[in-house]
């Protein structure tokens, strides 16, 4: 089965003060970092990047020259994440039936991740990496608790993201339609009824959101690159 990767780095960074996937760590920008578990699993036909228009052309010429053994394709994306995801879906190749969506700022994911995703897809419409939360849930209003959720239900949604290609159009299309939009691919799917099942990740597949998380990110970054 062929499977595209897409990959949303078109972000404006407003709650980190800049591209957070542009910046970077050690001597390569996050995003690099980022495409290396997709750039080295077979499984994994074709990779499509999404990043601001302004920062195509430059992007596709790094890429390019950092990464030959597989093809990246690099296009614009829009005002909010699933235009983005919505985008690189469109110049995926028309062969591919899995679509395997990965933040940018989640520059730890793992070959053997993808994989378990990947795998688990063959149950169900799509599969999502998640952990069980450690955290007490709480829904709040203004200043105060409403409801205490129920622990041992609460996962807490990661990428990748796995897809069937046709069932992710069509949540994407829907969703416009309608003006709704997602914080993950897969709410877009549970809405009309697709099945969507998931496996456990794991924390350091974190995403980088805020400057605290960079720190974090690049302690993770230090220790891995000294084992
Ligand atoms: O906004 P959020 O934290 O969900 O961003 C997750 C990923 O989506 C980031 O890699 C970001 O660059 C990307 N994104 C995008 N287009 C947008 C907004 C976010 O590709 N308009």
């Amino acid at each position: 089965m062929k499977i595209t990767a897409v990959i949303p780095a078109a972000g404006s960074g407003e709650r980190f003060g800049g591209k957070k996937q542009l910046k970077r760590m050690g001597n390569r920008p996050l995003l690099f970092h980022t495409l290396q578990a997709f750039v080295r699993l077979v499984l994994i036909n074709e990779i499509v990047v999404v990043v601001q228009k302004e920062d195509v052309r430059q992007i596709e010429r790094e890429l390019k020259s950092i990464i030959s053994s597989k093809q990246i394709k690099v296009v614009a994306g829009g005002t909010t994440r699933q235009i983005s995801v919505h985008n690189g879906l469109t110049v995926a190749h028309e062969s591919s039936e899995l679509i395997c969506v990965h933040d940018a700022v989640r520059p730890f994911v793992t070959e053997a991740l993808i994989e378990k995703a990947v795998n688990a897809c063959s149950e169900h419409d799509g599969v999502i990496v998640a952990q069980p939360s450690t955290d007490t849930i709480k829904k709040v209003m203004d200043d105060q608790i409403l409801e205490t959720l129920p622990r041992e239900i609460i996962w807490r949604a990661q990428t990748p993201q796995v897809f069937s290609k046709s069932a992710l159009r069509e949540a994407l299309e829907l969703a416009e339609a309608e003006n709704i939009q997602g914080t993950d691919e897969a709410s877009l799917l549970e809405r009309i009824g697709y099945q969507v099942g998931y496996v456990e990740g794991s924390s350091l597949n974190m995403k980088i959101t805020t400057e605290e998380d960079w720190i974090f990110a690049e302690t993770i970054y230090n220790s891995l690159k000294n084992d």
